[in-house]
């Protein structure tokens, strides 16, 4: 490899980051599987696969599982600072992966970076965020012709693609991993609920027993944070719009409120809901001196950073992935990470565990995109039933955990709806 086929902080780091990786791999047991079945099918052979993922420990263990398919991978960054450089550096010198990611990257190079993926024509796309797909779609239109489909990985990325799809302006089908069960309902909940407290402890070091930690929305993510919030000892408020995701929140157990009256008490700040502006000029005013402010979503965007800068009269960078800004009344507010996701900027993301499951679903969706795409309609479909329950088998498996199956009296009973009392 020449040095125009990467483009990281410092191969000197690539040792360091293959411990790293190693380590992660012994909580990757479904990855490693799939890793074993794919070294021996080769399914992936000679297909030119694009990946735009967090380059992180587990990111790590997947591009090596597509590369052990036959896949000719190359990735990039999903986001400016999120990118582990010991990882990045691993892939290069280890294990001859294109990577181009650098932590704390400006935006320039974050989308010079995302087009030198593109440059490797994929025929499938692997995206956090949909930037592989919307680039294609709107300023790389000459490689439409190579694509056989993507895979998407988040939430927002998905809300993007079922947009374009809306539109009748996806030009090829993508899966949506994110929507599986062995997905979202631990990677998104357990995931983003441990690695976002992790994110503000590695941060600030404040204690959360006993604060007012105010959770921006209910859904899986937002609802993984509030619980371990509450685990830990803090006051947790849940703003919603949905009203029946606030009844959810409410017999959970949480104080449900607007977020124009969390504003004043929250000692702590938190947002997963992939909108804008979570976090507005007029809930800053309003906030206590000393508040935390972070986000866990997709973007940057829900917090309205813009106003926060027009706002202070001194921005200061207190710690690490800290930065205060102060208030012409002298009030100090806190922004995490510069307001991108806390658990990738300040922290290490999701555990390995949770990846594992999210990853397997990535891995198993390339292969049945490669497999299928022809067939398939320029449409975002979900992961195939049959994957997904494979994937949550193999991981009880993993963890030496056995269930019971039905009896033949139980299947037909269950079949049958002519008995009653
Ligand atoms: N998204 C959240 N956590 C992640 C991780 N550890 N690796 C890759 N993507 C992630």
């Amino acid at each position: 490899m020449s040095t125009h086929d990467y483009d990281v902080k410092e191969l000197a780091l690539a040792d360091k980051g293959r411990d790293r990786i190693e380590w992660a791999a012994q909580e990757m047991p479904v990855t490693r599987l799939i890793r074993e079945r794919f070294e021996r099918e080769m399914p992936l052979a000679g297909v030119r696969l694009s990946a735009c993922l967090h380059v992180t420990t587990e990111t790590a263990n997947l591009v090596k599982t597509l590369a052990a398919g036959g896949a000719d991978v190359v990735l990039c960054a999903s986001n400016p600072l999120s990118t582990q450089d010991d990882v990045a550096a691993s892939l290069v010198v280890h294990e001859e992966i294109p990577v181009y990611a650098i932590k704390g990257e400006d935006d320039d190079t974050y989308y010079r970076h995302l087009h030198a993926a593109l440059d490797h024509k994929p025929q499938i796309t692997m995206d956090d965020g949909a930037d592989l797909v919307s680039t294609i779609h709107q300023d790389r239109t000459e490689l439409l012709g190579n694509m056989v489909g993507g895979t998407e990985e988040t939430t927002t990325g998905i809300i993007r693609l079922r947009a374009m799809a809306a539109d009748g302006a996806l030009r090829f089908p993508v899966v949506a991993v994110n929507d599986a069960m062995t997905k979202h309902l631990f990677d998104n909940r357990y995931g983003t609920g441990q690695s976002t407290l992790d994110g503000i402890i590695r941060a600030t070091n404040v204690l959360l027993a006993g604060k007012v930690m105010v959770v921006a929305g209910y859904g899986w993510c937002s609802r993984g944070i509030a619980m371990r919030a509450n685990g830990m000892g803090a006051n947790v408020v849940v703003t919603e719009v949905d009203p029946l995701k606030a009844l959810e929140a409410h017999m959970d157990g949480f104080r449900v409120m607007p977020m124009m009256e969390a504003a004043s008490i929250g000692d702590i700040f938190v947002s997963a809901t992939g909108d804008i502006h979570i976090f507005d000029k007029h809930h800053m005013e309003v906030m206590k001196d000393g508040a935390i402010i972070a986000n866990s979503g997709h973007f940057n965007v829900e917090i309205n950073i813009p106003a926060l800068e027009a706002m202070a009269v001194k921005v200061r960078r207190v710690r690490e992935f800290v930065d205060q800004y102060t208030m012409a009344d002298g009030r100090r507010l806190h922004l995490l990470g510069e307001g991108r996701l806390v658990n990738l900027a300040a922290a290490e993301g999701h555990p390995a565990a949770v990846m594992d499951m999210s990853f397997a679903n990535q891995a198993l969706s390339a292969e049945y995109m490669l497999r299928e795409g022809k067939n398939l309609e320029r449409k975002v479909y979900a992961v195939p039933a049959d994957i997904d329950a494979a994937i949550a088998r193999l991981k009880l498996e993993a963890m030496g955990i056995s269930i019971d199956t039905l009896t033949a009296e139980q299947e037909e009973y269950l079949a049958s709806w002519k008995t009653g009392t």
